[in-house]
């Protein structure tokens, strides 16, 4: 579709919904050493030869921890009204338990309170993939022990931040975490193995609900969310898409919203621990329904029961494998498909709400020119937004309850195995010298912003 007019895409959208960016620890700040932070995961699993597209590392990022103030400056000037950002336990609490970082706790204090005074609503994540190298080395989230830890953490920043913090997400895509770190080993810390990646899955199911109990008794005002990259599966094989959309999805909503695992996921996971049982425990997963959900969109999926289908990533997911995608594509090499995005929001809705659903993540990555005088033209980053906010509006008007709208991301960032070498960010950064300069996608995002609010 031709990118909309902003205002002519703001009377679409409920009058209601926030719009703003969403960012990550690991990925933005940068400043591993200082103030007392732990080594991290991702540290370690960047130092290793070959597991980063760009040989890159987060040791810099966009060096936000010391820029801060002005980057809150940069989403007060754009007109954002929230910003999604996650706290980097590694920071909180260096050795993973126990102690825990003053210092740590106080930049997110001072983020916080600079995000308040500009009017912007803090959504923080309290775990977006950056999990303290002690608890690696301890097992990681294999071990059913971390899911306790991660309660420990989440009390400790819920109790500082809580009384001007309101809604709290626990995990971001906990699908990542388990399955691309532990059996696909494109994440940190690495490791092919299913039934770890299976067991991973299901202790962070464990510690959303653990996790969430925490924060709930560290505050009593809290809004409680998740964050679930779940998505649309087409295929012709229906024991395909069914394969697929447990591990992916089913297994994630029943498991958060729901309190349970789909027994398909479970026989899937049985299979691979041959004489073994799953570690499941009654109780597990009878912590606390949250009060949000939020969902994160970037692509549908494909599958195939055919040979040349390409094995997915994710564990226990046979007989489905992946139909490589035809036309245009991101420079991520993922599918464009608006349209599957509102499909996506009104099957959530339908089959697990009613919930308010945030938009916690949507956007692209192109391959940007440079600026030139300031500017910087990004027609396909626009049309990609504008297609895809067309698409809340649609789902929106069909009912589902959409209350938020959070572009991944405020600026270019350190994207995980790829580096530096992909850019999502309405705003460029330079990373030789730091300086940000927003694009025109971040021009057109902040008129639809802008229009929205003038219907208030
Ligand atoms: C999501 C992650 C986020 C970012 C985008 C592109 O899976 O949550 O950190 O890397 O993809």
């Amino acid at each position: 579709m031709p990118i909309l007019d902003p205002t002519e895409l703001a009377a679409r959208l409920p009058s209601t919904i926030r719009m703003g960016t969403a960012t990550s620890s690991y990925q933005i700040e940068g400043a591993v050493d200082e103030d007392g932070r732990g080594p991290a995961n991702w540290d370690v699993f960047c130092a290793t030869p070959g597991t980063i597209a760009d040989g890159s590392s987060g040791a810099v990022a966009c060096d936000h921890y010391h820029r801060m103030p002005d980057d809150v400056a940069l989403m007060a000037d754009l007109g954002m009204e929230v910003y999604r950002f996650s706290i980097a336990w590694p920071r909180i609490m260096p050795e993973g338990a126990g102690r825990v970082e003053r210092r740590g706790l106080d930049f997110y204090d001072r983020l916080v309170d600079a995000l308040l005074a500009a009017g912007i609503e803090p959504v923080p994540t309290l775990y977006h993939w950056d999990l303290p190298q002690a608890l690696e080395d301890a097992g990681g989230w294999p071990e059913r022990d971390t899911a306790g830890r991660f309660a420990d953490y989440a009390q400790v920043v819920v109790e500082r931040l809580g009384d001007r913090v309101t809604r709290w997400a626990t995990l971001n895509e906990p699908w990542c975490s388990s399955h691309l770190g532990y059996h696909a080993g494109a994440h940190a810390p690495g490791e092919t193995d299913a039934a770890k990646a299976m067991a991973a899955a299901y202790n962070l199911l464990r510690a959303h609900h653990l996790g969430g109990q925490a924060v709930r008794a560290a505050s009593s005002s809290a809004q409680l969310g998740v964050v679930l990259n779940v998505t649309t599966i087409h295929g012709d094989d229906e024991d395909a898409v069914r394969a697929l959309d447990a591990i992916r999805n089913r297994w994630w909503l029943d498991g958060c919203l729901r309190g349970s695992v789909p027994a398909d996921a479970l026989e899937a996971w049985s299979a691979v621990l041959g004489d073994a049982e799953p570690d499941v425990r009654s109780g597990d997963l009878a912590g606390e329904t949250p009060d949000w959900l939020g969902v994160n969109y970037y692509y549908p999926e494909v599958v195939t029961t055919e040979p040349e289908g390409v094995a997915f990533p994710d564990a226990c997911v046979d007989p489905a494998r992946s139909v490589p995608p035809t036309g245009e594509t991101t420079a991520m090499g993922w599918r464009i498909d608006a349209s599957a995005f509102a499909d996506l929001l009104r099957r959530v809705h339908e089959g697990w709400g009613p919930i308010p659903i945030a938009i916690t993540e949507n956007g692209a990555a192109f391959d940007d020119d440079q600026p030139v005088e300031g500017r910087l033209p990004d027609p396909r980053r626009t049309t990609y937004l504008s297609d895809h906010l067309a698409a809340v509006a649609d789902a929106a008007a069909d009912g589902v309850p959409i209350t938020d709208y959070m572009a991944w991301s405020l600026m270019d960032n350190f994207e995980w195995a790829l580096g530096y070498s992909k850019r999502f960010g309405i705003v460029h950064v330079d990373y030789d010298t730091q300086v940000r300069t927003p694009k025109d996608s971040a021009r057109w995002y902040a008129d639809v912003v802008a229009a929205v609010k003038a219907r208030r």
